[in-house]
């Protein structure tokens, strides 16, 4: 899937693009349906909200299951990311974020780039996010919410926010939030099951808590330009990947036929991909 000159002028305007419905039901039948198997794992890639055995967050699960495998080499996910680059892409990071019905918690205000530059040394924001909606994103169950033009700022100051959440992260304070906000506003896209949403690793985004009946399950990409990739291994390798190997499409209708994929670590996560590693 190539983007027009339309909508190249309009991601880098606004720092993101959202393609409504891309995916077809049938296609995200078959990742949905997985999603209960992978979140009942009690494995470590498995992190669940603060308080609660809901999911927050599932990492890696392109190296231990055979459809999010294939989703992870998807031309419609790969490809126009690899023209705005010019160049090959890793997969720095994959996730498929819950936000559980009554148990999502928020997402602070944060820029994904912030994270992967302190913690990962990523040299520049070359990375980019490609997300699908598993389920339908409404205005109730905690859209992604970005302030369009944010990421033409570069990298933003924050602090390490280790105690709001289960999990760690970059946030960036309100003083600095309301004035963005007052130049570039708030949107928060929303779609069916089956949409894509492609954003800028500068772009300032956060969430809100899911108080609704409904699960809002994204899976999220993120891939990296190979000659970008991160010089330090801090984190364990099933939250920042250290292999840089450049990722090859699979053809478009690889959710609906059973191509074959490695899976690496479907018996269990190797143990040096659990701990911090020395050199980078
Ligand atoms: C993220 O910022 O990485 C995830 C936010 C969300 O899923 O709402
Ligand atoms: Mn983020």
């Amino acid at each position: 899937m190539q983007l027009n000159a339309q909508q190249i002028e309009r991601f880098d305007r606004e720092g993101y693009l959202f393609f409504d419905s891309l995916f077809t039901t049938r296609e995200i039948d078959v990742l949905r349906e997985e999603v209960p198997r992978l979140y009942a794992q009690r494995r470590v890639e498995n992190v669940r909200e603060k308080g609660s055995d809901a999911v927050r967050t599932n990492f890696a699960a392109h190296m231990y299951s055979a459809p999010f495998a294939r989703l992870a080499r998807h031309p419609r996910m790969i490809e126009p990311v690899v023209a705005l680059f010019g160049e090959p892409v890793y997969m720095h990071q994959f996730k498929i974020n819950g936000k559980m019905a009554f148990d999502g918690d928020v997402w602070q205000w944060h820029q994904d780039f912030g994270t992967w530059k302190n913690d990962d040394e990523m040299p520049e924001p070359r990375a980019m996010n490609i997300a699908i909606f598993l389920d339908e994103v409404n205005e109730f169950n905690g859209p992604l919410m970005f302030i369009p033009g944010s990421h033409k700022l570069g990298v933003i100051d924050a602090e390490h926010d280790t105690s709001t959440t289960s999990y760690p992260l970059w946030t960036i304070n309100h003083a600095t939030i309301a004035s963005l906000v007052g130049r570039g506003g708030i949107v928060a896209p929303k779609g069916p099951a089956g949409s894509m949403l492609l954003f800028h690793s500068c772009l300032v985004h956060a969430s809100t808590s899911n108080l609704s009946p409904w699960n809002r399950v994204s899976v999220y990409l993120s891939l990296c330009a190979v000659s970008n990739h991160i010089r330090r291994f801090k984190r364990p390798e099933y939250i920042a990947h250290r292999d840089f190997t450049p990722i090859e499409c699979l053809p478009d209708d690889c959710l609906l036929r059973d191509y074959p994929v490695a899976l690496p670590w479907r018996d269990g996560t190797p143990e040096a991909a659990l701990q911090p590693a020395l050199a980078g």
